[in-house]
């Protein structure tokens, strides 16, 4: 720690790193007052920084006029004590705190600033409502849990940044205002005061200039950067947020994965101690959706899907035949030991796959006399012995059957598959599987839309076998992306560009867009493409939600210094709020009345 000052007091250390060995020096300490408790004689403070607490004595016979002062002392009041550190009494000692085998015997006391009474106690005794916690974010950061998250987050950016150093990128900061980049969500708009009635949009993502940045020759870029969407809030989901931002020329998504593993190995390694091993296991996007039902799989626990359709093709169990008279399918997944599920937690799993749109769920416990499950009066004993051998599944277990069109039956199952994961404490957080999922569908018709849309974005290259597919069946175009997954959570995407003029075009056709259109909207772009781009490929990371999975929090607001509320607004400054008529006339800006 550097050497503070307060007039000609030097702070000589933190309230965190008084050892045995300090024993009779006189030292300085400052610091918040964290806990007090008032013995008479004797006055017991524990003083708190961001690196420890300092239990500080405050002694009649020691030193009476400093022991006078403490006595008003309240929590939160920020103070200023010289005195000689000393051994704690013994059968005192505080083997929880690294501080914990000596005291501060205080000779001198500075109060430096009081305090009001905190809305809510820092040091966590008493727990306060997430809205009160929000609005006093700056007192919540006192506590260790959430300051010990940032200075995580701060670890683990330090260590992106080495690493990528050492890797020759060359980190580039891209423009705030600017102008939209689809990534599928709706864009935050800052009005314009010198070009009137123009608006610039804060970046979704850097993924344009990320590109003209490989157009002008830096081959290999990175940045740690603050994207703004505006889009549903979610636990997962903040409106501005970080990503880990990588683009590389002459690289295809071999170099692209490569590189990102050797990244996370060195993260997990520097920053927890952990080995993670390599190559990533990697999953088409139909695999993926066939076996785990999500195109982000958490493959801590198995439990795959498994088609049974077959044995159901004549089955006289009407609701699963139809389905695949239908061009659906019958999937399964077998919970081992599940069959100790009541009734009850059964039938609360209806709700779940009825989100997805699905019709219904069929489950079966396996007993040593048969089935129990509706559909065990359907079943000939062949077909039942056919269904435990293809399961695997055996005395005591719990088969959960889906029949349905083939997404959804897999959307829904995979969900039932994470819950059942859940409920049978499969989800070790200690464990940190990776998968990368790729080649996804390049496009998806958007009903909403009328027209196809970029399932990544407009940028991505197709899969070359499937170029030829692109005006006849776009549906069917595979994309060259490969999406990074950690614990079932998207932590990343990317994917091969697009560096030809034309068959950039070609793709914009293809979503549709007139030329007028991209011309406005693309225009440059298309320009810069012509002037000699380098095949390039690159990549985004979700840094927030790679953090928050490293220090084992649900919500990446745990790992923002100032996140939003779940409506979007800042609970400390409470942004987003009006302004006056004379900046809107500025702008040359009037108000919709509601
Ligand atoms: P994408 O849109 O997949 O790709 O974003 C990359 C990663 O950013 C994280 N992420 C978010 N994290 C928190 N809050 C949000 N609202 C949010 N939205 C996305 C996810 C996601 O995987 N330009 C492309 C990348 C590329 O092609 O190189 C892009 O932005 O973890």
């Amino acid at each position: 720690m550097d050497i503070d000052t307060i007039g000609d007091w030097l702070r000589t250390n933190d309230c965190g790193s008084l050892r045995k060995d300090d024993i009779g020096r006189l030292v300085v300490l400052m610091g918040w007052v964290h806990r007090r408790r008032d013995l008479g004689r004797l006055i017991f403070i524990d003083l708190r920084d961001r690196y420890g607490l300092t239990q500080i004595v405050f002694d009649e016979d020691y030193d009476a006029a400093s022991k006078v002062k403490a006595a008003v002392l309240r929590s939160e009041w920020v103070i200023a004590v010289k005195g000689e550190v000393a051994p704690r009494l013994a059968g005192q000692e505080n083997p929880e705190l690294p501080t914990g085998d000596i005291e501060v015997k205080v000779k001198e006391l500075k109060i430096l600033n009081e305090a009001e009474i905190p809305p809510f106690q820092v040091d966590g005794k008493i727990d306060a409502s997430e809205n009160l916690r929000l609005r006093y974010r700056y007192l919540e950061l006192r506590r260790p849990a959430l300051l010990n998250n940032l200075v995580m987050r701060h670890r683990i950016a330090l260590t992106i940044r080495n690493f990528f150093n050492g890797q020759g990128f060359l980190e580039v900061e891209t423009p705030v205002l600017t102008k939209s980049t689809p990534e599928g969500a709706r864009d935050y708009l800052v009005p314009s005061r010198v070009s009137k009635g123009s608006f610039y949009a804060l970046p979704q993502s850097p993924q344009l200039f990320k590109q003209l940045l490989m157009m002008a020759g830096f081959n290999r870029y990175f940045q740690i950067v603050k994207c703004f969407r505006d889009e549903d809030l979610r636990a997962d989901r903040q409106p501005e947020f970080t990503q880990v931002d990588v683009e590389m020329s002459f690289a295809d998504e071999q170099k692209v994965m490569d590189i990102v593993e050797a990244m996370m190995v060195d993260l997990f390694k520097t920053v927890l101690g952990i080995e993670i091993p390599r190559p990533f296991p990697v999953l088409e996007y139909t695999e993926a959706m066939g076996s785990y039902g999500s195109d982000k799989p958490d493959i801590r626990f198995a439990m795959e899907l498994v088609d049974c359709s077959d044995l159901f093709a004549s089955s006289a169990y009407k609701a699963f035949s139809s389905a695949i008279e239908q061009g659906g399918l019958v999937k399964a997944i077998r919970v081992e030991g599940g069959a100790t599920f009541s009734r009850k937690e059964l039938d609360s799993l209806d709700s779940i796959v009825a989100d997805f749109g699905a019709q219904g769920l069929v489950w079966a416990k396996v007993r040593s006399d048969g089935w129990q499950s509706t559909l065990a009066k359907h079943l000939s004993p062949d077909t039942r012995a056919g269904l435990e051998k293809r399961l695997g599944a055996g005395e005591g277990d719990l088969v959960i059957f889906v029949a349905d069109k083939a997404q959804q039956a897999h959307e829904a199952l995979g969900s039932l598959r994470i819950e059942m994961g859940k409920r049978l404490g499969l989800l070790d957080n200690s464990t940190y599987s990776f998968v990368w999922v790729v080649r996804f569908p390049l496009l998806e018709y958007s009903h909403e839309e009328g027209r196809f849309m970029a399932v990544h974005h407009p940028f991505t290259a197709p899969l070359e076998e499937d170029v030829a597919l692109l005006e006849e069946r776009p549906e069917a175009v595979r994309a060259r992306s490969y999406d990074l997954v950690l614990n079932g959570a998207e932590i990343g995407g990317g994917s091969v560009r697009i560096h030809t003029l034309e068959l950039q075009n070609r793709i914009f056709r293809a979503l549709g867009l007139d030329e007028q259109e991209v011309q406005e909207k693309f225009g440059f772009f298309l320009e810069a493409l012509s002037y000699g781009t380098p095949p390039h490929a690159g990549i985004a990371l979700g840094f927030d939600r790679l953090v928050a999975i490293m220090v084992g929090t649900e919500s990446i607001r745990d790992v923002i210094a100032f996140p939003k509320t779940q409506r979007a607004t800042c609970a400390v400054t409470d942004a987003p709020s009006k302004v006056g008529i004379d900046q809107l006339a500025e702008l040359g800006l009037t108000l919709i009345k509601p």
